[in-house]
């Protein structure tokens, strides 16, 4: 018998990072299912993943990390990269901001100065956005983007009919938004164009080991890690991670830039979708949200990793661009 090469293997670092994050939230309880879209208040409220994909295309896994939940507010992410590459940078600034606003989600508030919603991650601005999509794609933008996102996770992804139901039926704040960005000129479409694609693309079903995927594909440069489809465009992916880093926490994006400093995306359906650049995707799924409509597991699964691997942007480990470290030396 030919003697056993010795294994090199970080495995047991990752699962026992995932395992060490998904004890210290194991018994968090705190917070609530969203019910204000009826559909939603269904979720196993004990339900609870985490996933790490790396650009290798390796996933490691504990936990419910197989069980659909509706991606929602995470679409946001994905929507605005592929408003980039299909209308332009220029075109997209001059309907949708980049500034973080401190708002919920669901804020009517534009920006006083330019009459735009603050920037794509709340409500109003996603709304801009898939108006973007429908205004240069037509009925076609939601097959389009479901390709996309498709490709980014690795496998054909799917509507849930019943969500989508239920937004479109209860959708009355975002319908107003909707009004209010046509009336602003920050939409070019009917609003019920723009509005039936946001309810859909928030009605995708996605699993924690999909949403890990989609983020290891923003941290891939918009190269799907397995199969290397190309799902994103390069320098709409860079714009894309800086407003997740800024804005993708809602009115938490501050605390989160400080403490886990990682461009994210939250969802209402309890997903969190985090990329460490050039290296990896982390999902998580629980949906018990907090008071600004983020996972409350998923936060502190997130603190623990972060706080485990150095992940934070501004970590004493990050040492920044090589080209620049030559230059400086
Ligand atoms: O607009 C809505 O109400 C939802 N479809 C999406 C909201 C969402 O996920 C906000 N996230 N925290």
């Amino acid at each position: 018998m030919a003697p056993q090469e010795p294994v090199q293997s970080n495995d047991n670092e990752f699962e026992s990072a995932l395992e060490r994050a998904w004890q210290t939230q194991h018994d968090n309880h705190a917070g609530a299912v969203a019910d204000y879209i009826p559909e939603l208040s269904k979720a196993n409220p004990d339900d609870f993943g985490l996933a790490i994909a790396t650009v290798t295309g390796k996933i490691y896994a504990i936990g419910d990390t197989e069980i659909p939940f509706t991606i929602q507010s995470i679409s946001k992410a994905f929507a605005f990269c592929l408003a980039l590459e299909v209308a332009g940078p220029e075109l997209v600034a001059s309907r949708v901001g980049v500034e973080p606003s401190g708002d919920p989600f669901n804020s009517i508030m534009f920006d006083p100065g330019t009459n735009r919603p603050f920037n794509p991650m709340v409500n109003a601005g996603a709304i801009a956005v898939a108006g973007i999509l429908y205004e240069h794609l037509g009925a076609d933008a939601f097959d389009f983007m479901m390709e996309r996102f498709s490709d980014a996770a690795g496998r054909p992804l799917s509507l849930n009919q019943a969500v989508y139901r239920s937004e479109a039926e209860t959708g009355h704040r975002n319908r107003a938004i909707a009004h209010l960005l046509l009336a602003n000129e920050a939409l070019a479409v009917p609003p019920d164009d723009a509005l039936d694609l946001y309810f859909r693309q928030c009605s995708i079903n996605v699993t924690a080991s999909d949403l890990a995927r989609m983020g290891a594909t923003f941290a891939n440069m918009g190269t799907a890690t397995d199969t290397k489809m190309p799902a994103f465009d390069l320098a709409a992916v860079r714009s894309t991670l800086a407003v997740m880093f800024t804005c993708g926490m809602y009115d938490y994006a501050g605390h989160w830039a400080f403490d886990v400093g990682i461009p994210a995306k939250s969802g209402v359906g309890g997903g969190i979708v985090g990329v460490v650049n050039r290296q990896l995707g982390i999902a998580s799924y629980s949906p018990r949200l907090d008071p600004k409509g983020n996972s409350a597991r998923g936060v502190g699964a997130f603190h623990s990793l972060t706080d485990h691997f150095g992940l934070h942007a501004f970590d004493c480990t990050n040492i920044g661009s090589s080209f620049i470290s030559s230059l400086i030396r």
